[in-house]
């Protein structure tokens, strides 16, 4: 089971990946939490690169394809592996950020951001993507606050430091790809109180969990063919 959480700045999605990181370990169900950008060693230069504000001349596209080669490794060193060994995997932002962020937040070609996608997953494909919608106000807000009380081991990033319209901008490709794709996409109301937010989510995984404690379903994630996203 392949399991992506998304959203804007400030969704609180790392919070919940934490939460359900917990909840799997209680129920000793063998997983991996992971994220990107920055899932692996060499993940973890590209991420410094990308996030670090003093790089202010970065090309769109070499931020697309920075977050590609991210991926590329992340896929092959870290995902592909755990889910071929029955692990679920957990991961902090996937595919779909490059889509909201350089497709829709910084204007880069849809198709371009699409075949990349596809080059750097090589098939591999969240089976359950959790979407953590709130406004951008709010989303901000919360990101402020974090780190002005320095919680955030980063300071302030690239992209924290965006206006507000290219949030919105990224805020509205997320709701559009969680409706080409409801099935796979579920959007959460992220203002809810995170006890709640953490109750739905658990809410959408027990069949899953159920199969996976029973045994009749111990597959790992699945292989995408469809032709969007
Ligand atoms: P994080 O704050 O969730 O760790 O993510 C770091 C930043 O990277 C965040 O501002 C979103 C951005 N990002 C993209 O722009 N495109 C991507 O493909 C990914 C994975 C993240």
């Amino acid at each position: 089971m392949f399991i992506t959480l998304e959203g804007i700045e400030g969704c609180g999605k790392t919070t919940q990946v934490e939460r359900l990181a917990r909840f799997l370990e209680e129920r000793r169900v063998p997983h991996v939490v992971t994220r990107e950008p920055g899932g692996t060693r060499l993940g973890g230069y590209i991420r410094r690169m990308l996030l670090d504000r003093d790089h202010g001349e970065m090309e769109g596209l070499t931020e697309l394809l920075l977050y590609a080669a991210d991926r590329a490794q992340h896929v092959a060193e870290v995902i592909q592996p755990a889910l071929a060994s029955g692990r679920w995997v957990v991961c902090d932002r996937f595919a779909d950020a490059t889509t909201a962020y350089q497709g829709y937040g910084r204007g880069q070609n849809l198709d371009l951001v699409h075949r990349l996608n596809l080059v750097a997953t090589q098939g591999v494909w969240p089976d359950l993507t959790l979407l953590l919608d709130c406004s951008v106000e709010v989303g901000l807000d919360r990101a402020q606050r974090r780190i002005l009380a320095g919680a955030s081991p980063e300071r302030e990033d690239r992209f924290e430091r965006q206006v507000q319209e290219f949030h919105l901008r990224v805020r509205e490709g997320y709701l559009r790809l969680a409706e080409q794709d409801a099935v796979r996409i579920k959007v959460l109301d992220a203002t809810l109180d995170p006890d709640q937010v953490h109750e739905e989510i658990l809410s959408l995984l027990e069949p899953s969990i159920e199969r996976w404690t029973n045994g009749t379903d111990r597959s790992g994630g699945v292989v995408w063919q469809k032709g969007s996203g």
